[in-house]
């Protein structure tokens, strides 16, 4: 499979700082990528919104094709950036959904719960992510449906 060789955005709130660097350094010196990190950079307490909102729009308006947000259960980074227009944002904690929402949800920002999963795990699923293409067709006809909404 070939894999996605687009700049990717990053970001996280307090709760997931130390995956985030682990997924960034996957990104950059394994994959290849160009990334753009939004923060959050230390352990000190943030809002998530504020690191999803950034992602999510760059997402929403075509800044970047791809995005990954990571908070303690990711719960909260998915409810937030799927607010934007375009966004089809997955909460992925285990292989079988990261790879579904590629081939069938065209997911285009990955969401990990830092405090839901461990590093060896997370890097799968980045991976699973990256090289897993949408499979178009009836889930493309599908997801044209969202834009009835917004
Ligand atoms: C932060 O304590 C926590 O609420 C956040 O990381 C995330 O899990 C929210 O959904």
């Amino acid at each position: 499979m070939k894999q996605n060789t687009a700049p990717i955005i990053i970001g996280c709130d307090h709760a997931a700082v130390g995956l985030k660097d682990i997924i960034k350094a996957y990104l950059v010196d394994t994959a290849g990528l160009d990334v753009k990190d939004v923060g959050t950079f230390s352990a000190d307490s943030v809002d998530y919104p504020d690191y999803a909102i950034q992602v999510a729009r760059a997402v929403s308006e075509g800044t970047y094709e791809r995005g990954i947000l990571i908070c303690g259960t990711g719960i909260g980074m998915s409810m937030a950036a799927n607010r934007f227009p375009h966004v089809r944002a997955a909460l992925c904690n285990d292989l079988f959904s990261a790879k579904l929402s590629r081939q069938h949800n065209n997911a285009n920002i990955l969401v990990m719960g830092g405090r839901v999963i461990g590093d060896v795990l997370a890097n799968e699923i980045l991976k699973a992510w990256l090289e897993t293409p949408f499979e178009g067709g009836r889930h493309q006809l599908r997801l044209d449906k969202f834009d009835q909404v917004c």
